[in-house]
């Protein structure tokens, strides 16, 4: 008997601009779990009532295998081994699509959502399908991303941004070196700190599905993203090469805000929402599908895994 013909069919509920969600009063098969979002990108699952950081920890390992993370752009708080909050990231502002960790070597195949405090108002976890995104975007795009991959350009300083020991999980010269050299990264150490160069493919398969995904994170991590005050003042202290992220195309060909805008006009047209409930589990596939965050106000709290 194979895996999946041993796996019993979800019955999701399915409606446009949103994903897919599924009420339960009981676990679900992890296997099944996994399945689905590999063909659907993403899952809500409300029913199970995760009222803490532990109820989401005790769920997330059935789930799978979970990841120390390494390389974070933003901080978070670590609740266990593998268990963290949100990235601290300011309220007030969206996140743009992106896959965890699309600039890594060690990519986390699944990202474990569970909703503990929903905000009084905004602060979702959209979703856009990726294999979508894809076909949706400029063909002659496409195709100079694929020829090139992309670059992320990175600068670590004590003022601003993640730190080393954030990124790294310690600030030891030798060890972050060591990383570096492990993981296909370029570095150079400054004055003021540390940088660093990576250059990544922006469109892979699915290994379950065979799918070509957009995957990648061009669009969020580019100067582009910031309010225009922000980036203007970064540019200003720090200059165009020590901004704390960038990116740009795999040749080193500076990636306009042209482009960062056609990028997020396809997520946007491709993204699906569902406002968070307490004790909510959401389940993305980080290759099928990205992930945002909206802006919200008053407090919120989502426990966060990334897992193999
Ligand atoms: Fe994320």
């Amino acid at each position: 008997m194979t895996v999946s013909s041993a796996l019993p069919a979800l019955h999701a509920d399915v409606q446009p601009g949103k994903p897919p969600l599924l009420r339960v009063e009981s676990a679900v098969d992890p296997q099944a779990i996994r399945a689905f979002v590999a063909e659907h990108g993403s899952l809500l699952i409300r029913g199970l009532g995760l009222r803490d950081a532990a109820d989401a920890e005790r769920v997330f390992r059935q789930l799978g295998h979970l990841m120390t993370e390494r390389e974070a752009f933003a901080p978070r708080e670590r609740y266990a081994q593998g268990v963290y909050s949100a990235s601290k990231w300011p309220p007030n502002q969206q996140m743009c699509m992106h896959h965890e960790l699309s600039y890594a070597l060690g990519v986390p195949n699944l990202m474990l959502f569970a909703c503990v405090v929903p905000s009084a108002s905004g602060g979702a976890t959209p979703v856009a399908d990726a294999a979508a995104v894809l076909e949706a975007l400029p063909p002659e795009l496409v195709e100079r991303f694929e020829r090139l991959g992309w670059l992320l350009i990175r600068n670590y300083n004590d003022e601003i941004g993640a730190s080393l020991a954030d990124a790294f999980g310690t600030d030891d010269r030798n060890a972050i070196e060591s990383y570096c050299r492990a993981n296909a990264i370029d570095f150079e150490w400054h004055e003021s700190g540390l940088r660093t160069r990576q250059r990544r493919n922006a469109v892979v398969r699915h290994p379950r599905t065979g799918r070509r995904c957009w995957f990648n994170q061009i669009a969020f991590l580019s100067e582009w993203t910031m309010a225009v005050e922000l980036r203007e003042y970064l540019l200003d202290v720090y200059r165009a090469d020590g901004l704390p992220f960038n990116t740009a195309f795999g040749d080193g060909e500076p990636i306009g805000p042209d482009v960062f805008q056609v990028i997020n006009d396809v997520y946007e047209a491709h993204t699906v929402r569902e406002p968070w409930q307490a004790g909510d589990l959401l389940v993305v596939d980080n290759l099928r599908a990205a992930h945002g965050r909206e802006a919200f106000e008053g407090p919120r709290e989502v426990v966060v895994a990334l897992a193999e």
